[in-house]
């Protein structure tokens, strides 16, 4: 590497669109989206159902692959990396899915050992009483501590959404992706899922990426927005500017904030 190449090094984004086209049976659903996720930044994607946003995650783990355009995973083109160069990205870079999708037969407990016990299959061998030690501390974190023996279907929908970010945290990624984490719980249950992936964000500093709908969560934790309008970025820099957007979509979106807000308050 040249020393420019170095140099240029500190401030380089963690994760990096450029110009991302993505259809399905001819279907447009991502065009011409650029944007990045400097390290250590939570970046929250923005936009109505169906506009591309899961979509879009998936195309940072390699699960899906642009039609044109590229995207980076510091600095290293995801688009163009082998099986086992992407099994390395799933491990620096973990999601909690939109669905949650934990293991039903095994224990809480158990869900959040899983990457350590998977890991040790890789040759990175942990004992168990390190992996013992680690999920009690994932479980302190997510404040689920006395549930480690439940089984998932003894929880509600909020705090299986906590399971799978404490499962997504256990191989000490450097950065994770939530998919819509506050989407089919009441809104205080929503708000408690939100105060914890603020506190991890502070608590932990990983570069994040959030994709929701809700804009009460965006505000709560967003360093930068990306807000795509039928596969477009229609904005993308600091929410407080976006307030300034004139954009028909992103207006509804702020009106209706100020709506539910006044109706909860
Ligand atoms: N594997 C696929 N094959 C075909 N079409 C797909 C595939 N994945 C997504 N789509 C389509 O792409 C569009 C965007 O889907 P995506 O799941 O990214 O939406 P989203 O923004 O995450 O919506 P939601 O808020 O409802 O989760 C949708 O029209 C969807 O039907
Ligand atoms: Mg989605």
């Amino acid at each position: 590497m040249g020393d420019s190449e170095q140099s240029a090094g500190a401030a380089q984004p963690f994760i990096q669109f450029e110009h991302v086209y993505k259809s399905f049976d001819d279907l447009p659903v991502l065009v011409d989206v650029s944007f990045e996720v400097r390290r250590g930044e939570m970046v929250v994607v923005l936009g109505r159902s169906g506009v591309g946003k899961s979509v879009t995650l998936k195309h940072i783990l390699g699960f899906l692959k642009p039609d044109s355009g590229k995207v980076f995973v510091e600095g290293a083109e995801v688009t163009q990396m082998t099986e086992e160069q992407l099994a390395d990205v799933r491990r620096r870079v973990t999601m909690v899915f939109q669905s949650g999708a934990l293991f039903d037969s095994l224990t809480v407990g158990e869900n959040v050992a899983y990457p350590l016990r998977e890991r040790a299959e890789h040759g990175e061998a942990m004992n168990e009483d390190a992996i013992q030690a680690r999920v009690t501390e994932l479980l302190e974190q997510v404040d689920l501590g006395d549930f480690r023996d439940r089984m998932p279907s003894d929880l509600s929908t909020g705090l299986k959404r906590a399971v799978a970010i404490a499962r997504a945290l256990a191989a000490k990624p450097e950065a994770i992706l939530y998919d819509e984490p506050t989407t089919m719980v009441d809104p205080l249950m929503a708000q408690t899922v939100g105060d914890l992936i603020l506190k991890l964000k502070h608590q932990t500093g990983l570069t994040s990426i959030v994709v929701t709908h809700d804009m009460k969560l965006a505000r709560k934790l967003a360093d930068r927005v990306v807000f795509l309008v039928e596969g477009r970025v229609s904005f993308f820099g600091p929410m407080s500017e976006l307030d300034e957007s004139q954009e028909s979509v992103i207006q509804d979106f702020i009106r209706l904030d100020e709506v539910s807000f006044l109706e909860n308050s």
